[in-house]
C-alpha cells in the first residue's frame, strides 16, 4: 500500500484514531467491573515491584511535591510515591483498587494519600486539584479519547508529566496463544503511536526505556491464564487449549508456575 500518495506530512495522520484502533484489544473489556475483579486477584502482589524500583529514579519528585497518580491500580506506585512526596492524589475507576491502596496506606501509617474514584476521561479540571507532578503508569486511560486523557494530565500538572507504556514484545508463548485463539495480533509498536499522539499535541516529550528481566510468578494455572490472557475474549474449548499450553510451557517450582519474560517499558516525560 502506498500510503505516501495520500499523506503529505506526518501531521496528516490521525494518530489518536490510530491509537484507538491499535489498542482496542487492551481497552475493550476493561470497564470498572473488570478492574474491580483484577484488583481482588492482584492484591497479594501489590507490595513489591521491580518495575517501580526502575521507574522511580527516572522521575524527579521533591519531598514537597504533590503528585497526581492516574490509574493507581492496587498502589504498586502510589504507596512508594506517598513515601517520597508531600501528598498523592490517586485516581482510579475501580473502587476495589482504591480500597486496596487505602488499606495498604493504613498498614504503613501513610496519611498523605487522597483517593479519587472516577473515570479520568470524564473528569474536569475543576474537579481536580493542581499537582506538581502527574503520572499515568501502565494506565493511561483513553482507548476512546487519548488526547483528552493527556490534555487533562497536562492541565493539572504544574511541573512535569510522565506516562509509561509497554513496548510490545515478541514473546513465543504469546504468539502460540494467539495462534490457538486464531487471532492475528499486530506486534507493531503501540508506544510509537503514543509518541506521535503526544507530539501532535505540541508536546515534545523525553523518551526513555527500561527493561525488566524477570520471571513472572503465578499461584496457579488459573492465575496464569487470568494474567496472561486477561484482555482477550475467549470461549471454553479455546481456553481449555490455552490452559493445556500453559501447563506444558510454564516452569513449575514449589507449587508456583513461572514464565521467563523480559518486558521493556517506555517512559514519556515532559516539563511544564
Ligand atoms: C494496570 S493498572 C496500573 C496500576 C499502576 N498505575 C501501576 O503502575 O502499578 C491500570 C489501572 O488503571 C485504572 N483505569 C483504567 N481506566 C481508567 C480510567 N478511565 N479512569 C481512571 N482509572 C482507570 C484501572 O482501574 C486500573 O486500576
Amino acid at each position: 500500500m502506498d500510503i505516501f500518495n495520500s499523506i503529505n506530512s506526518i501531521n496528516d495522520i490521525d494518530w489518536a484514531s490510530f491509537w484507538q484502533k491499535q489498542v482496542q484489544h487492551t481497552y475493550k473489556t476493561q470497564n470498572s467491573g473488570f478492574w474491580d475483579d483484577w484488583a481482588r486477584k492482584i492484591k497479594p502482589k501489590a507490595k513489591h515491584s521491580r518495575y517501580v524500583e526502575m521507574l522511580l529514579p527516572l522521575i524527579h519528585i521533591d519531598p514537597e511535591d504533590t503528585v497526581m497518580d492516574v490509574g493507581t491500580g492496587t498502589g504498586a506506585l502510589t504507596i512508594p510515591l506517598a513515601k517520597i512526596a508531600l501528598k498523592v492524589y490517586g485516581v482510579d475507576l475501580s473502587t476495589e483498587a482504591l480500597k486496596v491502596v487505602m488499606a495498604q496506606a493504613e498498614e504503613e501509617n501513610l496519611n498523605n494519600i487522597t483517593p479519587i474514584q472516577g473515570d479520568w476521561i470524564k473528569l474536569e479540571p475543576k474537579d481536580l486539584p493542581r499537582c506538581d507532578v502527574a503520572i499515568a503508569s501502565r494506565s493511561i486511560p483513553g482507548g476512546s479519547d487519548i488526547k483528552r486523557s493527556i490534555w487533562l494530565m497536562n492541565e493539572v500538572a504544574l511541573k512535569s508529566c510522565h506516562i509509561t507504556w509497554r513496548v510490545r514484545g515478541n514473546d513465543p508463548l504469546d504468539r502460540q496463544i494467539s495462534e490457538i485463539m486464531n487471532i492475528d495480533i499486530d506486534y507493531s509498536p503501540e508506544h510509537a503511536i503514543l509518541y506521535n499522539v503526544i507530539e501532535g499535541m505540541g508536546i515534545h516529550p523525553d523518551v526513555r526505556t527500561f527493561t525488566l528481566k524477570r520471571e513472572k510468578e503465578f499461584s496457579s494455572l488459573e492465575d496464569a491464564f487470568f494474567q496472561i490472557v486477561r484482555s482477550r475474549d475467549i470461549d471454553t474449548p479455546t481456553s481449555k487449549k490455552v490452559m493445556e499450553l500453559l501447563d506444558e510451557k510454564l516452569e513449575k517450582r514449589d507449587g508456583y508456575l513461572y514464565q521467563k519474560k523480559d518486558t521493556t517499558w517506555v517512559l514519556f516525560s515532559w516539563n511544564k
